[in-house]
This record gives structure tokens, C-alpha cells and sequence, in this order.
């Protein structure tokens, strides 16, 4: 079999783990799910889910990967335990669910930058969005963005996704400053800040049974844990750097990206049609941002910068979606990389057509509620209570960090991780489950 690649630097690594991270969650829902979930006392929820359950989470999941330098489902059988080789399994499942309704929204994007150009949402974006998200030409648009999504995956690891997330990367944070930058120029700033970071922990307080896994769920999203993904980024590490490092730095720049976002977004939505009506989640984000881009001075520019962002960030994380399946075919039948880059990117796009035609968030809770939390879970155990301390300690490998430290990690991954994942999960197949007895899907 060909030789495995690797990434060619940390820093290509880095980048390409940050460009999953960074995405449609960040930019598109982190903002709104705050605003509507109690403002800055969600964000202390969000950011406890993030650092005391995602930042471990993402450490399992590099070291499965880097140990084993095998894909997320190939990975457990390598280390010997060919018995967990379904806990991966669901992961590269979700991503492959996730890859056909994530590509559809991605459709949207790319319809949206072609109405910057045009001025078509401009006027009525209600009626834009209508037009766009659903039938011919969402499944049309969600093509386009899966087809590239294929090229950049067929080039490889190297010359494909580090390159592409190497430029990507830098151009969302340079832009999203800019965005953020311009619109606290904007009158009414002020009262899209407090809007947004206002603490209201009497919402908290009475949707504790909602707050938490959205939060936990959002957490494990926008970390692309869960998903086979952070396995499959590190299995290709050909030399020995720190992991925990690695992770703090991709935790905190996936922070600060969605931090960014919300500083970018509530100003403007502030300073034209107001804030309030901007908390109903995916549409309302398309069309009441598009909608203010439509009022403002300069608007169709500014509008089309955030909607690049937007792609950028959407396709930086659909390559690694497409890459957890590829890399599995790829290591186990040592099939040529284009081949099945392009095959899977074709079943991708059939199973997006429903979501094309209305059910982005049947396939959004299914991942979210269930197979996110399901995938973390047993990952979580399998190496705090089933793996070798050997392959534990992997996590040390190339660090400072002590024995003392990854033993530390490794109790708070048998005990910590599992219990806040399982009441996360109770709580999100009990909502998916009312949402279809009631019909919320369909
Ligand atoms: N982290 C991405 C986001 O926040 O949009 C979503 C995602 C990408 C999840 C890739 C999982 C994944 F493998």
C-alpha cells in the first residue's frame, strides 16, 4: 500500500483542525443560540462545555488517533481492541448525516454570495431565503459546494486540506475582525453588545432542561468531536508535538472566532431591523442578517464579506466531514484517495437532497441530540476504562505535561466526561424524540 501522508507541519495541523472547528456552528448559530438562550449567562454554560468536557474530549480523541495513525473506525482494532470498532464507526456515520444537510446550508451560503452580487435579498430577503433554501435550486446550490468540497479532499492531506484551511484559516479571522471592527462604528452598537452579553440567568434557571445540552451539544458540534474527524486530523501527525497544546490552541481559536462573530452580527442587526427578532435560529439568521445587510450603507459589500466568511468556514469544516469517511476507505481497501473522495461525495449529495427539500433539522437534532453525545460516550470510556495505559499515555507523548497529569485526565474522562454526556444525552433524545411524536420535523 502507498506510504499514509502527513501533514507537512504543526502548523498545517493546526490549521486544518481549527478550519473544522471554525464553521457554519461558529458563525451561524453560536451567535444566535446565545442571544436567545439568556446572552452572557448561556456563554458561561457554552464556555464550562467547552473547556471542562470539549478540551478533554478533544484530547481522546488525538490520542486514539495519533497512536494508532489509523482512521477513527480502523483505529480501535489497531490498538487491539477490535471490539470498540463501532464506537468509531457512529462517529464516521454522524459525519457522513452531518456532511449532506452541512452542504445544503452551504448551498445557501454560496446562493447568498451570488445575491450580494446581484442585489437579490437585498430588498425582501424573506423572500430570498424562500427562494433559495429548498426545492431545485438549494439542491443545485448544495451540489456546487459539495463538488468543491470533493476537489479539495481528492488532493490530499497536504496539497488538499492544509493548503486550503492554511489560507481559509487566516482570511475568516482577518475578515471577521474587520466585520466586528466596522460595526461597533455603527449607531445602536451599544444596545446590540448588551443584547448579546447580557447575563439573564432567570432564563438559565427556567430552561436548565434545554440549556444544557444545547450547550453541551454546541460545545461537541463546534469542536467537531464526536464525529471521527479529530482521529482521523490525528492520525496523520508524523512527528510528536504536544497535544494538550495543540488542543488549547484550537479550543481558544475556535472561541474566539464565534466570540467574534456575535461582536459582528448584533451590531448590525442592532443598528437596522433591532435585535429581538433575530432569536429564531437557522432562517431567521439568513434572513434577518440579510435583511440589515439590505438597509445599510455599503450594505451589499459588507454583506457579501460575512457571506464569504461564511463559505470559508463552511467548506474548512466540510472537508473534514468528507475527509472521516475517505481516510477509513482509503487506510482499510487502499482505494485511490480521488476515487473515493468522489464516491462518497456522491452518496453525500443524494441523502442532501432531503434536507434540500426541507429537513435540515430532522438530520441537525438527529446528529446534535443523538449520535454526537452516543459517539463521545464511548470513546470516553473506551479510553478512560478499557485502553492500555500504554496508549493513554500517548497524550504525554511530546509534551511537558507529567504521568501526573494525563492520570488526572484520564479520571476525569472515566467519570467526569461519561456522567456530563449521558445526562446531555437523556436530555437531547428526550427532545428529539417529542420533536418527532409531535411532528416538529415533518
Ligand atoms: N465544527 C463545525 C462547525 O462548528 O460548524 C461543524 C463540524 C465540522 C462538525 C466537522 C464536525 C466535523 F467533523
Amino acid at each position: 500500500m502507498a506510504q499514509r501522508e502527513t501533514w507537512t507541519s504543526r502548523a498545517g495541523f493546526i490549521f486544518a483542525a481549527v478550519g473544522s472547528a471554525v464553521g457554519l456552528g461558529n458563525i451561524w448559530s453560536f451567535p444566535f443560540q446565545t442571544a436567545s438562550n439568556g446572552g452572557a449567562a448561556f456563554l458561561v454554560v457554552y464556555l464550562l462545555a467547552v473547556f471542562l468536557i470539549g478540551f478533554p474530549t478533544m484530547l481522546i480523541e488525538f490520542t486514539i488517533g495519533r497512536r494508532s495513525k489509523q482512521n477513527a473506525v480502523s483505529a480501535f482494532a489497531e490498538l487491539g481492541y477490535g471490539d470498540w470498532t463501532f464506537a468509531g464507526a457512529i462517529g464516521v456515520f454522524a459525519s457522513f448525516i452531518t456532511l449532506a444537510f452541512y452542504s445544503v446550508v452551504g448551498g445557501w451560503v454560496i446562493s447568498y454570495i451570488v445575491g450580494s452580487v446581484t442585489g437579490a435579498y437585498l430588498g425582501d430577503a424573506g423572500a430570498y431565503f424562500g427562494s433559495v433554501s429548498s426545492g431545485l435550486v438549494a439542491v443545485g446550490a448544495h451540489a456546487v459546494f459539495i463538488a468543491v468540497t470533493i476537489g479539495i479532499v481528492a488532493f490530499g492531506v497536504a496539497d488538499g486540506i492544509e493548503r486550503a484551511t492554511k489560507f481559509m484559516i487566516p482570511a475568516i479571522l482577518v475578515l471577521l475582525v474587520g466585520l466586528a471592527a466596522w460595526a461597533s462604528t455603527l449607531p445602536g452598537a451599544g444596545a446590540g453588545y448588551s443584547y448579546y452579553l447580557s447575563p439573564d440567568f432567570s432564563v438559565i434557571a427556567s430552561n436548565f432542561a434545554d440549556i444544557v445540552p444545547a450547550a453541551m451539544g454546541q460545545a461537541f458540534f463546534t469542536l467537531s468531536l464526536g464525529f471521527g474527524v479529530m482521529i482521523a486530523y490525528a492520525s496523520y501527525l508524523g512527528r510528536d508535538d504536544s497535544l494538550p497544546g495543540d488542543s488549547a490552541i484550537i479550543v481558544v481559536l475556535n472561541t474566539i472566532v464565534a466570540l467574534l462573530a456575535g461582536f459582528a452580527v448584533f451590531p448590525i442587526l442592532a443598528a437596522t431591523s433591532g435585535v429581538g427578532d433575530a432569536s429564531g435560529g437557522a432562517g431567521t439568521a439568513f434572513i434577518a442578517l440579510a435583511g440589515a445587510f439590505g438597509q445599510l450603507p455599503a450594505g451589499q459589500i459588507i454583506g457579501l464579506v460575512f457571506f464569504v466568511v461564511l463559505l470559508f468556514a463552511a467548506l474548512s469544516s466540510s472537508i473534514s466531514l468528507l475527509e472521516a469517511p475517505t481516510s477509513y476507505v482509503v487506510d482499510s481497501q487502499g482505494m485511490e484517495r480521488r476515487t473515493v473522495a468522489i464516491g462518497i461525495g456522491a452518496v453525500a449529495f443524494v441523502l442532501g437532497i432531503a434536507p434540500a427539500y426541507g429537513y435540515v433539522g430532522l438530520f441537525n437534532d438527529l446528529v446534535f441530540n443523538v449520535l454526537l453525545p452516543v459517539a463521545v460516550l464511548f470513546i470516553a470510556l473506551f479510553v478512560g476504562w478499557v485502553a492500555n495505559r500504554e496508549a493513554v499515555d500517548e497524550l504525554g507523548r511530546g509534551s511537558s505535561i507529567g504521568e501526573g497529569a494525563t492520570t488526572i485526565w484520564l479520571w476525569w474522562v472515566r467519570i467526569v466526561v461519561p456522567i456530563a454526556v449521558i445526562v446531555t444525552l437523556y436530555l437531547g433524545v428526550t427532545s428529539f424524540y417529542t420533536g418527532l411524536t409531535t411532528g416538529a420535523y415533518f
